[in-house]
């Protein structure tokens, strides 16, 4: 089911990403708009107001053809936002196909607006065992501009939409070159990245949200919280003393998981793990490593656990993560362990 074109769309997903980035990065200071008109008065008087008029009612019309085209369906969250909010598209043509594919019945609110990505709480479809569900829409134009992305890539497979790998050479150079093609498979693969790993993650007893569906940039999931809000990442709460050291134990259990499926999280820390009825649950794959491949596995490894260290030390949970990461990190390696320098 994933990417699958929608027949409803008459619009690509795509273009009208490109249209909505158009309506939030219009410049309407005062400058700018002198400087608008004074171009126009050098130009002939036809350009004038009139002109000016006719991009409105074009740009009116263009959104009323965007929202017909999915007219049978405006989820509550986007009806309350005013019509020309770039957002109020973005939400509805995102999330269409999950109401097409009776996954969600509709959208209710925000949960969390990030640079990267917003994730919205949805009403579920019976069907799917959950009544509420989580969509995470990615930004198509910020992801694009990720810092740091060759590290966390380095050595990854080139994959596009459906996990298949890419071996013609027209996509891997444009990935390689970010031509402005190359960096939309880019954007898709790691969008990709995220439902597959979370996908095997889940199938393998992890402790992640159910991934249910992945179209184009959006990723449906599990909801972890209830009606009365989202549940809350381990920065934002403290431990009861006793509870500490087995929910520690628990996220290590975790990484080991992922490891032995050769990934590493990559930006593990209390902001990306969710604490709900005494468990923690970890979120946030876009930009999982792959543990054989990437140059800099060890390294990112050992980040993620003296980070998590250094959380659950403030609740008197003592560890030593350099020697964490090295006993998971020599028996996963084998005898290739012996070959590198890495760690004391
Ligand atoms: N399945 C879920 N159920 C409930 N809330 C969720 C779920 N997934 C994400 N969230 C909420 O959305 C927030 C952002 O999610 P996530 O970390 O996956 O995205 P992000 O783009 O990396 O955001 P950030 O930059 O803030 O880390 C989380 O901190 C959490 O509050
Ligand atoms: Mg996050």
């Amino acid at each position: 089911m994933a990417n699958s074109q929608q027949p409803h769309q008459k619009m690509s997903k795509y273009e009208s990403h490109e249209l909505y980035a158009e309506f939030e990065y219009v410049d309407r200071s005062h400058a700018t708009r002198r400087r608008r008109l004074a171009k126009k008065h050098h130009k002939k008087k036809q350009n004038g107001p009139r002109k000016q008029s006719d991009r409105h009612a074009k740009m009116m019309a263009d959104i009323r053809k965007m929202d017909d085209s999915h007219a049978s369906w405006v989820p509550s969250y986007a009806a309350a936002l005013d019509p020309l909010h770039h957002e109020r598209h973005w939400v509805i043509s995102a999330v269409a196909p999950f109401y097409h594919d009776a996954l969600i019945t509709d959208v209710t609110r925000l949960v969390k607006g990030g640079k990267e990505a917003n994730v919205y709480a949805c009403t579920a479809d019976p069907a799917t065992g959950f009544e509420l569900v989580a969509a995470k829409l990615y930004r198509e134009r910020m992801l694009r501009n990720l810092k740091n992305d060759a590290i966390y890539k380095a050595g990854r497979t080139l994959r596009d939409a459906d996990g298949k790998q890419i071996r013609s050479r027209r996509e891997r150079t444009a990935v390689l070159k970010k031509s402005g093609y190359g960096q939309r498979l880019d954007f898709m693969m790691w969008v990709g990245t995220e439902f597959r790993t979370q996908t095997e993650l889940y199938e393998a007893g992890g402790d992640v949200p159910k991934p249910l569906a992945q179209q184009g940039s959006a990723i449906l999931m599990e909801f972890i919280g209830d009606e009365y809000g989202a549940a809350p990442a381990l920065n934002e709460i403290n431990l009861e003393p006793d509870e500490a050291q087995p929910l520690f134990e628990r996220v290590m259990e975790n990484v080991k998981l992922m490891l032995d499926h050769h990934y590493i999280h990559g930006d593990l820390s209390p902001y990306n793990i969710l604490y709900w009825e005494g468990d923690i649950i970890l979120i946030d794959f876009p930009q999982m490593v792959q543990a054989r491949q990437n140059p800099h596995a060890f390294e990112l490894l050992q980040r993620d656990i003296t980070r998590v260290c250094e959380y659950f030390a403030r609740f008197g949970v003592e560890s030593d993560p350099v020697q964490l990461t090295l006993d998971l990190w020599k028996p996963y390696m084998g005898s290739e362990y012996a070959g590198l320098h890495v760690g004391k």
